[in-house]
C-alpha cells in the first residue's frame, strides 16, 4: 500500500482524531489497552529485514489472533470511519501518544505518514513475559532499540493491568493504574507488594546491571523518566518509518 499524502487536509484530520480519541480515552477509561495496541503493532519490527513495525497490521484477524494480542481486537473502526484519509498504522500510535498525553504522562512528539500493511509477521516477535534480560534484549535489540530504551519503555506498565484470560497473570503495576507517573519504578525497587503485580521481565530489570541503573534513576526522578520515555516511544511509534 502507498504512503498517505501529509498535506494540510491530513493534519487537519489528525488534529480530529486527536480530540476523538481523548474523548474516548475519557468516556471508555482505556488508556491502557490503546497504548497496548500501539506498542504491539510497532514492536514486530525487523531491523534486519526491515518488516514489522507500525504499520496497522495488527488489524488482521491473522496477526489480532497471536496468543500476545489477546485482548487487543479493540474496535478503533469508529474513530477510523470517521476519519477515512488517516492511515490505520497512523491512527494507532496516535492513539498511543494520545493514551500517555491524557492519564498525565510526556508528551510525545507524532510525525503522520505511516502506510498500512497487510503483511502479518509470524507469530512469536513480541516479548515473552516469563523470560529474563537476555530475551529483553534478543527482541529489543531486534527492533533496533537499546537498554535504555528497554527500561524506559518497560515504564509503560505504569498503566493497565494484566487479565488471567488472557496473559495468564493478574493485577496492575501500580496502585493509581490509569495515571502515567514513575510508580512503575518506584514499585520495582520496593520489592513484592499485596496486589501489585511483577512480571519475570519487570524483575529482570532489576537483576541487570545495565538496566538497573535506569531504574533507579528513573525511581528517583521522574523528569528523567518523563524525558527518556517520550524519546523511546517516539523511536518505537516510528520504526520502520522515514518522516518525509
Ligand atoms: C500489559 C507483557 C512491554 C504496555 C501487559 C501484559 C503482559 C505484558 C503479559 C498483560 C496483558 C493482559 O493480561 O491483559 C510485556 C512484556 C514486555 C512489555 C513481556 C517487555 C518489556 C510493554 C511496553 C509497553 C507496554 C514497551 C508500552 C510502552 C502495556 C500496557 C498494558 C500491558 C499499557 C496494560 C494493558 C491493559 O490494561 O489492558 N504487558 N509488556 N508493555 N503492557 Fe506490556
Amino acid at each position: 500500500m502507498a504512503f498517505p499524502v501529509v498535506d494540510t487536509e491530513y493534519l487537519k484530520e489528525i488534529d480530529k482524531a486527536r480530540r476523538d480519541l481523548r474523548a474516548l480515552i475519557a468516556f471508555k477509561n482505556c488508556a491502557p489497552i490503546m497504548l497496548r495496541l500501539a506498542w504491539h503493532d510497532a514492536g514486530t519490527y525487523d531491523v534486519s529485514t526491515k518488516t514489522g513495525g507500525p504499520n496497522g497490521s495488527i488489524r488482521n484477524e491473522e496477526e489480532c489472533s497471536h496468543g500476545a494480542n489477546n485482548g487487543l481486537n479493540i474496535a478503533l473502526e469508529e474513530v477510523k470511519a470517521n476519519h477515512p484519509k488517516i492511515t490505520y498504522a497512523d491512527l494507532y500510535q496516535l492513539a498511543g501518544v494520545v493514551a500517555v498525553e491524557v492519564t498525565g504522562g510526556p508528551t510525545i512528539d507524532f510525525v503522520p505518514g505511516r502506510k498500512d500493511s497487510n503483511i502479518c509477521p509470524k507469530e512469536g516477535r513480541l516479548p515473552d513475559a516469563k523470560r529474563g534480560a537476555p530475551h529483553l534484549r534478543d527482541i529489543f535489540y531486534r527492533m533496533g532499540l537499546s537498554d535504555k530504551d528497554i527500561v524506559a519503555l518497560s515504564g509503560g506498565h505504569t498503566l493497565g493491568r494484566a487479565h488471567p484470560e488472557r496473559s495468564g497473570f493478574d493485577g496492575p503495576w501500580t496502585s493509581e493504574p490509569l495515571k502515567f507517573d514513575n510508580s512503575y519504578f518506584v514499585e520495582l525497587l520496593k520489592g513484592e507488594s499485596e496486589g501489585l503485580l511483577k512480571l519475570p521481565t519487570d524483575k529482570a530489570l532489576l537483576d541487570d546491571p545495565e538496566f538497573r541503573k535506569y531504574v533507579e534513576l528513573y525511581a528517583k526522578d521522574e523528569d528523567a523518566f518523563f524525558r527518556d520515555y517520550a524519546e523511546s516511544h517516539k523511536k518505537l511509534s516510528e520504526l520502520g518509518f522515514t518522516p518525509s
